[in-house]
């Protein structure tokens, strides 16, 4: 097989993918759903047919293993996750699962096995969709997901130890989940850019050096609900009034530092009737920098504006934490060889920063971490309108190919 016809293999798998969603008409792949686990089925499938021996942890990560020349070897690891936010694209995570199924394919096809074991992983939590905290597939496998994480609630009030549970996984068992660092040599992740860096520089590929920090929190605001025609505006307490004064404070926050980024993107009116006086309101802050000492104070000063819009307005506006992430920088060893990678393949190994946040984040509490990015069309992405080249995607396999050949040299 061509490397042509190696990504488009992996592109029209991509497409096969993106058939299994929660709701019709559009991708939309929550952790513990049934298209999850569709999905996770068509993956195991490819896996299998690659050689691969395929398992399930207690958290419902799927994980396929091409053994090496020695049983009790250590595995490199590639992957990235198969769970997607609402009305997504259809490469975002899924890319990197399959780009590792691409590259353990054409060492199955040749027969070759290595002195270390290939992993690919593909993981059920990245995006938060359901819980609202992100990284939990990884986590599990890093062993940084803790027991209160276990009684997040989805909007339906079923805990995430509950959704573990149906999904066929072991709340009570999410330690084995855990992986030892010594089975590993590294972890790579693919991954679309969702960036238009390498689009403006003319380079299907980009070595990641850093990976930005954040802060996810969900803020509430108790007013008054009442009648629209009676109560005058003097006496309102009107919770979507705070609210909309609290978004706009948040994007003068993002804006103040070129760096950061501020997002609310749900927003509940409760209870949601044109002749009713807003009287409870939720919304989600997703807020960003590369460095985290500016995040952390501008989280500061928000929870400060909460707290202020809510006394000044007469309501109860509270700050409920969700999650907070450290900027990551990849592995300078394990990112120098992925750079090396890029060059074999005769492109100019341009390093980059990571404003989405990914698996990679998670694992390096464990394991060296690296990331290959892949250029895409217009940088768009959480979107359905994500698009990649079938020869950059050609060229990202190749780089895993190389990056693999090159730790098969040095053990
Ligand atoms: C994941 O895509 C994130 O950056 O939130
Ligand atoms: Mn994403
Ligand atoms: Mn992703």
């Amino acid at each position: 097989m061509t490397d042509t016809e190696r990504a488009i293999r992996l592109m029209a798998r991509c497409d096969a993918l993106a058939v299994f969603s929660d709701e019709p008409g559009r991708i939309t792949r929550a952790y513990g759903t049934p298209a999850l686990r569709e999905a996770q089925e068509a993956v195991a499938g490819w896996m299998r047919e690659a050689g691969m021996d395929v398992r399930r942890d207690a958290v419902g990560n799927l994980i396929g293993r091409y053994e090496g020349e020695q049983p009790e070897a250590p595995a490199f690891l590639i992957g990235g996750h198969l769970d997607s936010v609402r009305d997504a694209g259809r490469y975002d995570g899924i890319l990197g699962v399959l780009a590792g199924v691409a590259v353990v394919e054409r060492l199955h096809a040749a027969e070759r096995r290595l002195p270390f074991v290939v992993e690919v992983v593909a993981f059920a939590d990245e995006e938060g969709l359901r819980f609202h905290s992100t990284y939990l597939g990884s986590r599990a496998l890093a062993g940084t997901l803790d027991e209160e994480t276990l009684s997040l609630t989805d909007d339906n009030g079923v805990t995430f130890g509950e959704a573990i549970q149906n999904f066929g996984g072991d709340p009570a068992a999410i330690e084995s989940a855990r992986r030892d660092p010594a089975e590993f040599l590294g972890f790579v992740e693919p991954h679309i850019e969702q960036g238009p860096n390498l689009e403006e520089r003319d380079l299907p590929v980009g070595v990641v050096d850093a990976i930005v920090g954040g802060s996810r929190a969900e803020i509430t605001v108790e007013g008054e609900a009442g009648h629209a025609g009676t109560v005058s505006m003097a006496r309102r307490r009107d919770a979507l009034c705070a609210a909309a004064e609290l978004v706009l404070a948040i994007e003068g926050v993002g804006r103040s530092d070129p760096a950061m980024v501020a997002t609310v993107g749900q927003f509940e009116v409760a209870p949601g009737a044109s002749n009713v006086i807003p009287g409870e309101v939720r919304l989600t802050l997703d807020l960003r920098h590369p460095a985290d000492e500016p995040r952390l104070r501008a989280e500061n000063q928000l929870r400060e504006l909460v707290a202020e819009i809510g006394a000044r307005r007469g309501v109860l506006a509270t700050w409920h934490e969700v999650q907070g992430y450290v900027s990551t920088r990849c592995d300078p060893g394990l990112t120098d060889r992925l750079a090396a990678a890029v060059s074999t393949c005769g492109v100019e190994p341009h390093r980059l920063p990571s404003g989405a946040g990914h698996d990679a984040v998670a694992l390096a509490d464990l394991l060296p971490v690296a990331m290959l990015f892949v250029r895409c069309a217009g940088g768009i992405s959480h979107n359905p309108a994500e698009s990649v080249d079938v020869a950059d995607v050609a060229v990202a396999c190749n780089v895993l190919d190389a990056l693999v050949g090159d730790l098969v040299q040095s053990c």
